[in-house]
C-alpha cells in the first residue's frame, strides 16, 4: 500500500516496518541523518523509527504487511533529545571521541549508536562504529564483534560492511566478557590507528545483574571512553557513581513504543545472517596433523597412541574397537569414537575422560586466523574423519589458514544456532 502524506515542519511520526519512504519534497531526519528530496529510506520489517520533519515535507510511504505510520503522543519519541546528545558529544573538545552506548535489551542502543554515527558523518567527521553485541547480527555475525568505518549514512547497521572482526565464540556475554573486552580494545586500537576522530561502541543488553554491571564498568576501565551514553536511569546511576570523573556519563531517554523482536524473530535474524554469509562458501579440506586448533579439548590436545593408555582403562573391547583418536589435554584424556556411546561404557570415570563421537564435531562455528593471527573469516565444521586425518570446513575464505578457533556455537543444517557450554567444546 502506498500513501502520500504531507507533514508540517517539526512534526514527528513513527514508521513501523517493512516500509519504504520516498521524500517527494522537503527534508526529514531519521536515525540522525537528514534526507532531502529524491532520497529513499527502507525500514526493515523488524524495525521501527521515529522521524522528524525539518521543513514542510511531502512523503510517499509504501507499507508492507503489518507496517504502519503512527503519530506519537508527546513524550513517546526521543528524537529531539537524541539529537541534542549527538550535538553535545560531537561538540566535545576531547579528541578522539570514544563513546560507549549501553542500556537494557530493546532500549535503542543499536539505533542511538547509528544515530550519533550518522550525525557525525554528516558533519564530515571520520568515524568508526564498533558493534560489541555478540548476540546479534547487526554488523557482523553473531558470536563476533566487528568494526566498520561508514562513509555514508545508514538506517540499520546491517547495511554496513565490517572491515575487521573478532570471533568470540559465544552469543551470551556472561560466559566470555573478558574476551569481549579484550577484542573490543583491539578493534578500538585499530580504529584509532586509522586516524578516526570518533569511535562509537555499541554493547549488548546484559545489564541486570552484579556480574553484568561489573562487565559494563570494566568496559570503562579498559576502553577508557570519553563518553558513556546510558539508556536507563538506574544504569546511569551506577556509571555516575563508579566511573572516573573524566568520563562524561550521559543519560539518554529510550523511545516509549518500539517494534520489539520475539525470541523466534531474533533466532530467525541470526540464521538469515549465517545463511547469507555462507551462501557462496565452499568446502575446504584440512589435515588434522597440520592445522592448529585453539579451543577444542580433542583437537588442541597432544595426540597419543590410544592403545597403551587404553590397556590401563577398564573399557569394553567393543568400545575400544570404536575409538578412532585419542589426545591428552592437560589432565584430560580425550577419546573420539565412531558410532553411539552407551552410558555404561563411560560412566565409571567421566571426570578424567572426555568421550565424544566423531559426529559431534559437525556444525561447530570456527574462526580462521591468518599467519598474523588476525581473524579473517568464519567456517563451519562439516566433518572430521580421524581415520583419514582430515577436517572439512565450509567457508567463503580461500586464503591461507594458520589456525582455527573453536567456539561454543553449533549450527544446524538450517543455520539455527545453539550454544554448548561446559568444560570442553569437544
Ligand atoms: N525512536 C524510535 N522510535 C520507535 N522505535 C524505535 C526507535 N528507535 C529504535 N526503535 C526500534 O526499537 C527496537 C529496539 O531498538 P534497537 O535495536 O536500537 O535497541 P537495542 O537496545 O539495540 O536492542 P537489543 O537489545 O535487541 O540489541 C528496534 O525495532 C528499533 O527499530
Ligand atoms: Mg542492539
Amino acid at each position: 500500500m502506498t500513501t502520500d502524506i504531507e507533514l508540517t515542519k517539526n512534526s514527528i511520526i513513527r514508521i513501523v516496518g517493512p516500509a519504504r519512504i520516498d521524500v517527494v519534497e522537503g527534508r526529514i531526519l531519521i536515525v540522525g541523518a537528514v534526507y532531502g528530496k529524491g532520497s529513499s529510506i527502507v525500514v526493515h520489517s523488524v524495525r521501527s523509527y521515529g522521524m522528524k520533519v525539518l521543513e514542510s515535507t511531502k512523503l510517499r510511504i509504501t507499507l508492507g504487511s503489518n507496517a504502519r505510520i503512527e503519530y506519537p503522543s508527546s513524550g513517546e519519541e526521543v528524537i529531539d533529545e537524541w539529537l541534542k546528545i549527538a550535538e553535545d558529544v560531537t561538540r566535545s573538545r576531547k579528541r578522539p571521541i570514544i563513546a560507549i552506548v549501553t542500556g537494557p535489551v530493546e532500549s535503542g542502543k543499536t539505533t542511538l549508536t547509528a544515530f550519533i554515527t550518522n550525525y557525525m558523518i554528516q558533519k564530515g567527521m571520520k568515524v568508526a562504529l564498533i558493534e560489541g553485541d555478540i548476540g546479534q547480527e547487526d554488523l557482523a555475525l553473531p558470536a563476533t564483534i566487528a568494526m566498520a568505518m561508514p562513509k555514508k549514512t545508514f538506517v540499520w547497521q546491517r547495511e554496513l560492511v565490517a572491515e575487521f572482526f573478532k570471533f568470540i565464540g559465544y552469543t551470551s556475554p556472561q560466559y566470555c566478557y573478558g574476551l569481549v573486552i579484550k577484542a573490543l580494545g583491539d578493534l578500538l586500537a585499530k580504529a584509532l590507528s586509522m586516524g578516526v576522530e570518533a569511535v562509537l561502541i555499541n554493547t549488548d543488553g546484559w545489564v541486570n545483574s552484579p556480574q553484568a554491571l561489573e562487565y559494563k564498568l570494566n568496559l570503562i576501565r579498559w576502553l577508557r571512553p570519553t563518553h558513556a551514553i546510558v539508556l536507563d536511569s538506574c544504569l546511569a546511576e551506577v556509571f555516575e557513581s563508579a566511573a572516573p570523573k573524566h568520563v562524561a556519563v550521559i543519560k539518554a531517554p529510550r523511545p516509549a513504543k518500539v517494534r520489539a523482536r520475539s525470541r523466534e524473530e531474533r533466532r530467525k535474524l541470526r540464521s538469515e545472517a549465517y545463511m547469507s554469509y555462507f551462501k557462496g562458501a565452499r568446502e575446504r579440506t584440512l589435515r588434522i596433523d597440520e592445522v592448529k586448533v585453539i579451543g577444542s579439548c580433542v583437537l588442541s590436545g597432544k595426540r597419543i597412541e590410544a592403545q597403551e593408555l587404553l590397556n590401563n582403562l577398564p573399557l569394553s573391547t567393543d568400545f575400544l574397537k570404536n575409538v578412532v583418536y585419542a589426545s591428552l589435554y592437560g589432565g584430560l584424556l580425550n577419546l573420539v569414537v565412531k558410532g553411539p556411546v552407551k552410558d555404561d561404557d563411560t560412566s565409571f570415570s567421566k571426570r578424567e575422560l572426555n568421550i565424544v563421537r566423531e559426529d559431534d564435531f559437525r556444525g561447530y562455528l570456527v574462526a580462521i586466523l591468518n599467519s598474523e593471527l588476525e581473524d579473517v573469516a568464519l567456517g563451519i565444521i562439516k566433518n572430521v574423519n580421524f581415520k583419514e586425518g582430515i577436517i572439512k570446513i565450509l567457508t567463503p575464505w580461500s586464503g591461507e589458514i594458520s589456525a582455527l578457533i573453536m567456539g561454543r556455537i553449533k549450527l544446524t543444517n538450517n543455520y539455527e544456532d545453539f550454544v554448548r557450554v561446559g568444560r570442553c567444546v569437544i
